[in-house]
């Protein structure tokens, strides 16, 4: 039993004693209360994930009988005194949540908070987890883990973020479990009364969220962890990657050949076999006798280049860093204050203390090395940290910024520190511009250091849908920015497997391909002409989409939700999307409905939730909530647009920078009322921060049959000097602009190029799907308030 012994009220909620030790619980704001308990008098301290601080706000507490009641405006929780027990009610007294009657139970160390499930309750969320949408039935373990070519069933992986959400009938919350230690989640794995969450050390201190929509739950949890900072533009266009690029020749060649062959794209990366011996800050002089001339060079094609960094420093006298790291205890030590070493690609390494700000301020520095040769991203890698063996002594110990702890502790948030100092270093360099840094490892918080990829996948149909379920599994869990090795690391892709993996990470927010030392070239190329020209035409599609994408990337940064969001999102309270036909299902930039298809398929059943849904390339119109069958060629991926949407395009452009024809393209579609936020900014530096962005909403009233451009906002001057809307789907006898009658221009129009028919056999014909005649009209682009009317 975890009885009360005593409480009492303070400014933020009210704290008291049990048996066992002590406990506080704090209104952190409105729609979040924290919970923690702990067997000392003095709680544990956890100060990476959660960056905001309590917020004034009035609530109300008071006792009736054994039970304590805590109210704020969202939420209302009550306390069992005689054992610890909480149950979480939304203002309507629904219940939410409540404990199973072991409460909060400790064994030794290890500390347990057991949870009554909810009648039909689903469970989401939990970051990069492979399984299913909902969790159900299955446990989860937290320790990040180097796990080369994973199954898809396997856990735990690179990363790890405590937070989950429950949707049932009454409402939906979300728990956030802040310890680092290696936590479990089990959600009804070997048992049917609990699901259950804990640590092995440290406190129970979790956040309760409630919102009224999932949505809101997950922007909630951001603003206790942080949000994604804007990326510079070129990270969000195509990325070519490979174990590894070399020598120098190589890297050229490749990225002249993207430009031959009219495929766009903006990075390039250097794996490895960029450095001598694998010692980080290097470059191997032999392959790469002139990193900055080749950079010059590439930066003249238009491609970015960023370098790969491991965490592991070759043990090596003579080596700066070891010896600037020896000199300074800049590494993780044992507890008789030797250095701990472990073999990594180097071998024999010392492992920078990333939980110590000296050490995260040496490696920023050493960053120069890196900027002065040109490079503009960083791949920080192998964070985990991983060594061969696979086992790090649990003894060994980090700074924990003057909070010395075990790698029991600390092991989990060494990863997400190495972000941070990578991100912190790359704005030291280059403090004008935007930082890029991708990230392997991570906990809670992660995003606002690192975008995220999902580590050593395999070349398999399965993987290529599970890729889609963890980045929508880190969308829902505060991560917006990541994405997979498209192609799969470990294995060779088949044709059909390439061409439709590069065609959904088309609608991915990392868009990445990436392969295995020793296997099969996996460039857009490599697979023949047919994949060759779905894969340019996928990739074109996405740069043609960059205004969008890069407009729901500043909506994600202010408020911390997804560009992949899984149906479970809008759509939570529909059983079907947690369907395994249907839960790979997902929306990318709150727009494209994309059913991600194994690549061998030529059918497909989809689900389209409520609403009305288009299919993108013909128009064609469906009524929501039902499953359709859908045709689904290698050439053209499953993807449908929602009634009401609005989106916006550019020409077609090689690389993100390229300017464009300055015509903005607006797609807008008939049926339901919607908004756009179009959002411009240079793309690469800070400006936007003091008022150089250009920003406007182009709201849809279906009342009014008005398209509304609203007055745009902003210092920065528009790229575009021209617009034209596309009105899908409308019936119109007459359009006016600012009340003055115009004429409709009606085109032919594909999103997608025609394939070539590279064999003249008729029975290997591509389909080609495209729309008839699309009304549009074209006026010039300035800032001020528009009205566009369609009559019918
Ligand atoms: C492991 C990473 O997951 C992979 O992407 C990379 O290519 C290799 N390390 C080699 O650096």
């Amino acid at each position: 039993m975890n009885e009360i012994i005593s409480w009492e009220k303070t400014q933020i909620g009210f704290l008291g004693k049990t048996e066992i030790g002590s406990f506080q619980v704090t209104v952190y704001q409105t729609g979040i209360i924290r919970i923690q308990a702990s067997r000392f008098p003095q709680f544990d301290t956890n100060p990476y994930s959660v960056i905001s601080s309590p917020e004034e706000i009035d609530f109300d507490l008071h006792q009736e009988g054994e039970f304590l009641f805590l109210s704020t405006s969202k939420i209302k929780l009550r306390l069992n005194l005689s054992n610890f027990n909480f149950s979480f009610f939304d203002f309507q007294d629904q219940l939410l949540n409540e404990d199973d009657s072991f409460g909060t139970a400790w064994m030794g160390t290890e500390v347990t908070c057991y949870k009554k499930v909810q009648e039909n309750e689903k469970f989401i969320g939990l970051g990069e987890k492979t399984g299913n949408l909902n969790r159900f039935g299955k446990a989860f373990v937290n320790w990040n883990t180097d796990y080369f070519a994973y199954g898809v069933e396997d856990d735990p992986l690179y990363m790890s973020i405590p937070f989950y959400l429950g949707i049932h009938q009454k409402g939906a919350y979300g728990i956030y479990l802040d310890n680092t230690h290696k936590s479990v989640f089990n959600f009804g794995a070997s048992t049917d009364r609990f699901i259950s969450f804990g640590a092995e050390d440290g406190d129970l201190d979790y956040y309760f969220i409630h919102e009224p929509t999932v949505s809101e739950i997950i922007s909630s949890y951001t603003s206790l962890t942080g949000k994604m900072k804007m990326p510079p533009k070129w990270a969000l266009g195509f990325q070519q990657c490979r174990y590894s690029y070399y020598p120098d020749k190589e890297v050229t060649t490749l990225a002249q050949t993207f430009r031959d062959k009219n495929i766009p794209s903006d990075v390039i990366y250097l794996d490895i076999h960029h450095m001598e011996e694998y010692k980080v800050f290097t470059f191997d002089g032999i392959k790469f006798p002139d990193p900055k001339s080749m950079i010059l060079h590439l930066k003249s094609l238009g491609f970015r280049v960023v370098v790969i960094m491991d965490p592991g420093i070759k043990k090596e006298k003579g080596y700066t860093p070891y010896e600037d790291g020896v000199a300074n205890g800049l590494f993780v030590k044992y507890p008789d204050g030797e250095d701990y070493i472990a073999q990594v690609w180097p071998g024999w390494c010392a492992f920078p203390d990333f939980t110590k700000e000296k050490t995260r301020k040496w490696w920023g520095d050493k960053m120069k090395f890196y900027t002065e040769a040109g490079v503009d991203g960083f791949w920080a890698d192998m964070n985990e940290p991983a060594s061969w063996g696979q086992f790090t002594p649990n003894l060994i110990e980090f700074d924990m910024d003057g909070n010395p702890a075990s790698h029991r502790k600390s092991r989990n948030i060494y990863g997400m520190l190495m972000a941070k100092s990578a991100n912190e270093g790359a704005i030291q360099q280059k403090s004008a511009e935007r930082p890029f840094v991708l990230t392997r490892s991570g906990f809670a918080g992660i995003q606002r250091y690192a975008a995220a990829w999902t580590g050593d996948n395999q070349a398999s149909e399965e993987h290529m849908l599970l890729g889609v379920r963890l980045v929508n599994s880190l969308g829902l869990s505060g991560v917006p920015f990541s994405g997979y090795d498209v192609g799969g690391f470990a294995g060779e892709a088949s044709k059909s497997l390439y061409a439709r993996w590069m065609s959904i990470g088309a609608f991915s927010p990392f868009y990445r391909a990436h392969s295995m030392i020793n296997s099969k070239d996996a460039e857009p190329w490599a697979f023949g002409e047919e994949v060759e020209e779905i894969s340019r035409n996928y990739i074109k599609l996405r740069y043609q989409l960059l205004p969008t994408i890069y407009s729901k990337f500043h909506k994600a940064a202010s408020c911390g939700l997804p560009l992949s969001s899984s149906l479970a999102i809008d759509y939570g309270q529909d059983e079907k999307i947690y369907q395994s036909a249907f839960q790979n299902q997902y929306i990318f930039c709150d727009t494209f409905l994309v059913a991600p298809t194994e690549s061998h398929k030529e059918i497909t059943k989809v689900y389209l939730p409520e609403g009305s849904w288009y299919y993108l390339y013909s128009d064609e119109k469906t009524e929501g909530k039902q499953t359709i069958y859908q045709d689904c060629p290698l050439s053209y991926l499953p993807v449908y647009v929602k009634a009401g949407s609005i989106f916006s395009m550019q020409s077609e452009v090689l690389y993100t920078e390229q300017k464009n024809d300055g015509i903005l393209k607006i797609h807008v579609y008939a049926g339901a009322d919607g908004q756009f936020e179009h959002y411009e900014d240079d793309g690469f530096s800070w400006e936007f921060q003091n008022g150089k962005y250009h920003k406007r909403i182009i709201e849809l009233k279906t009342d009014s049959k008005a398209l509304i451009f609203h007055k745009a906002e902003g210092d920065y001057e528009s790229d575009y000097k021209k617009v034209q809307v596309f009105f899908h789907g409308f019936h119109i006898d007459e359009i006016k602009l600012n009340g003055v009658s115009k004429t409709l221009t009606y085109s032919h129009f594909s999103f997608l190029d025609k394939l070539t028919e590279f064999d003249p056999l008729p029975e290997s014909e591509h389909p080609f799907i495209s729309i008839e005649s699309l009304p549009f009209i074209e006026f010039n682009y300035t800032n001020n308030h528009v009205i566009i009317s369609v009559l019918n």
